[in-house]
């Protein structure tokens, strides 16, 4: 960490994440903890950490995570994942937000570009932080930069926002709930 620090040239990180729950997590998890108090880390967090590997954490962990971020978007929405770290007072960051930009392949989420007058993504984007989520969107496109955080504009109805809720679900990502693809990976 300290070399992580001087190769930056800053005094401390505002946030530092674990990226994947592995044996070697509560190690990790503990020196983030001593430069947390340290000061050298403003807040600790994990990544990819579903609801059951957070009860295993928290058994031998000091300082409970402040972020988990998190695959979510309307065809993969964690809704146990994400009531359990706000239970535990975790804010939950999105990532994969806009289908990593196929959300256009979602019929519910056109038809709702339509009405609103935006794109598939931008109603993904409005969905995720409707629901109180932190966001971090990515692009390439550099009109995208000025369009993306232009979803104060529109709001979702609470129908509207139930029905995305009701889509079918599966994660672009590694299978976040899939038990055999975590066993001899999960710290039990
Ligand atoms: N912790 C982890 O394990 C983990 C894993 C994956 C990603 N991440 C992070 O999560 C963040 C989100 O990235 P992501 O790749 O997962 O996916 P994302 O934000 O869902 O999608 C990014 C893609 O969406 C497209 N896009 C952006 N705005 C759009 C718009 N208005 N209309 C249509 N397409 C649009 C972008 O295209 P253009 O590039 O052409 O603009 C880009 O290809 C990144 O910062 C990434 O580092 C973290």
């Amino acid at each position: 960490m300290r070399g992580i620090l001087t190769r930056l040239k800053l005094d401390y990180l505002d946030l530092c994440l674990i990226h994947w729950p592995t044996k070697q997590s509560f190690e990790c998890w503990r020196v983030l903890e001593e430069f947390y108090e340290y000061g050298k880390v403003r807040a600790i967090g994990v990544s990819n950490f579903n609801s059951s590997q957070l009860k295993v954490f928290f058994k031998k962990i000091k300082i409970k995570p402040a972020i988990n971020q998190i695959e979510t978007h309307p065809g993969f929405n964690q809704k146990n994942t994400i009531d359990f770290c706000y239970e535990n007072n975790i804010a939950v960051t999105s990532l994969r937000t806009m289908l990593g930009g196929r959300a256009d392949e979602i019929p519910l989420l056109q038809e709702l570009a339509n009405k609103y007058k935006v794109t598939a993504s931008h109603i993904a984007l409005r969905w995720t932080w409707q629901l109180g989520q932190v966001v971090i969107h990515k692009w390439n496109n550099p009109e995208r930069i000025i369009s993306n955080p232009d979803i104060g504009s529109f709001q979702l109805t609470e129908e509207e926002m139930l029905k995305i809720q009701k889509l079918p679900q599966t994660a672009l990502g590694p299978q976040f709930n899939d038990k055999k693809f975590w066993k001899g990976i999960m710290m039990d």
